[in-house]
């Protein structure tokens, strides 16, 4: 029997799905995480759990390449679940194995914020305005941002003047950690005054140790990029020995224009014309090569500025989150099975079932960190014609914290129908009717 290895925070959303699918591959599971330690020391985990602490990514992955050498432990694939730190591991695991696996440095720059911007540009991307520098057809899809990296302890008069100066990233800019995802920490900013708050913001948060434990060097820098406008897509692909497969283009009806960046609906599929979706895999396929990803999941955030795809983000795992659950494809399969199926060497094509779907990630309705109190409505938004399920995902006494700092929902809201346009509908009415009572947190005096 196959056993494959899912690699994962203990708080990942996407647990059961892959666990689940890996059962229906028929393949036995083992789970790489990090456990908690209050439990670690009093309970007796199955045999098949690791502990491993994603601080350390090469020891991470030393120790599941080690439990794949115990006898009965080893492994035809190991899998992230969630984030950039899981893939990561998974992938340094995955090569200590001989298994098809992306090469470190790729990893790193899906992982890095400020790496994957530098080898697109390496590779000859450049902001919406130059023309192609590389000369190499395949990649002259690619355009990326103009971007520029400074230190987190800067002085933001001297970055104001920077980012304004001929040549500069210019005015609107965006601010961001090099190394966080969902939006945390991604500020928009319009003039020096904003920049300046913006990056005051991010380099408190940067100051979190819980937040530095993740890459204290990558903590030490914020990246400041041009402000790329238009509509934003995610690209859900599938790479084997290099070669992109492009699964599905989410739309993302709502305005994403700042000063912060709430993910809210996807909606598949696209309502972009055919060509434009056309060049958004060709601009997709040309990222994954010029950051030298080759194999698994790839999941990335394009912009359409004036028809021309912009880079955003290429991540080298699937959709986080519960989003996943929006995907269906031929046989029934989840996204899971397909990337299960893909790690154990499938060679399928996998196809999406026609039926166009979506998810609403459940914003939260409060500007600062809160006590979420209660939940109603939930039974009104399930009734809605076309919503398949709606799953809050915070326990009442659990506290949330808003973007900038933090980045968590209150829920999903699934749903599907005989046009993108029923989807959206089904889903804002829905969302609509489930209602949040939160309570502020009392402030504390530092
Ligand atoms: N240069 C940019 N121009 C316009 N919007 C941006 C830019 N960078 C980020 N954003 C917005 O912020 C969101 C989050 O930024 P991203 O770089 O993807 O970080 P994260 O890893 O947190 O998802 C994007 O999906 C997009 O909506
Ligand atoms: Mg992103």
């Amino acid at each position: 029997m196959d056993r494959i290895a899912l690699v994962m925070h203990t708080t990942s959303y996407g647990t059961a799905g892959f666990v689940d699918a890996c059962r229906r591959a028929g393949a036995e599971v083992t789970i790489a995480s990090d456990r908690c330690h209050v439990l670690d020391g009093a309970w007796r985990w199955p045999a098949d759990s690791l502990v491993i602490d994603f601080g350390d990514p090469e020891g991470a992955a030393e120790i599941i390449a080690s439990a794949a050498k115990e006898p009965g432990g080893a492994l035809a694939a190991v899998l992230p679940v969630g984030g950039e730190l899981p893939a990561r591991v998974a992938s340094l695991a995955a090569g200590r194995l001989g298994l098809p696996a992306n090469p470190p440095g790729a990893m790193i720059a899906a992982a890095n914020k400020l790496e994957m911007r530098t080898r697109l540009a390496a590779a000859g991307a450049n902001g919406p305005d130059l023309p192609g520098l590389s000369g190499l057809p395949e990649l002259s899809d690619l355009r990326q941002p103009l971007f520029v990296a400074v230190a987190r302890t800067a002085d933001p008069r001297e970055v104001a003047e920077m980012v304004r100066r001929p040549g500069g990233v210019g005015f609107p800019c965006v601010v961001k950690p090099l190394m966080l995802s969902g939006s945390r920490g991604v500020l928009r900013a319009d003039d020096p005054a904003t920049l300046t708050a913006a990056l005051a913001r991010v380099a408190r948060l940067l100051a979190d140790p819980a937040v530095r434990h993740i890459d204290p060097v990558a903590a030490d820098r914020i990246l400041i990029e041009s402000f790329i406008p238009g509509r934003e897509v995610a690209v859900e692909g599938l790479l084997t020995r290099g070669v992109l497969e492009v699964l599905a283009i989410f739309d993302k009806p709502d305005p994403l224009d700042g000063p912060t960046f709430e993910e809210t609906i996807y909606l598949t599929p696209s309502r972009h014309p055919a060509d434009d979706q056309a060049r958004i895999a060709r601009a997709l396929a040309a990222a994954t090569r010029a950051l030298g990803l080759e194999t698994g999941a790839v999941h990335a955030e394009l912009r359409l500025d004036g028809g021309a795809p912009v880079v955003i983000e290429v991540a080298a795992r699937p959709i986080g989150g519960l989003c996943a659950r929006a995907l269906r494809f031929d046989g029934g399969l989840s996204l899971e099975d397909v990337v299960v199926r893909h790690a154990l060497g499938g060679d399928g094509h996998p196809i999406r079932e026609r039926r166009p779907s979506g998810v609403m990630m459940i914003p939260i309705p409060a500007r600062d960190p809160a006590v979420l109190r209660s939940v109603r409505g939930l039974e009104e938004a399930r009734g809605v014609p076309g919503i398949d399920d709606v799953i809050i995902s915070v326990r009442p006494g659990e506290t949330v914290v808003p973007l900038p700092d933090g980045a968590s929902y209150l829920g999903f809201i699934f749903a599907s129908a005989e046009t993108p346009a029923a989807v959206e509908t089904a889903l804002r009415t829905a969302a609509a009717r489930v209602s949040f009572d939160l309570a502020p947190l009392v402030p504390v005096l530092r």
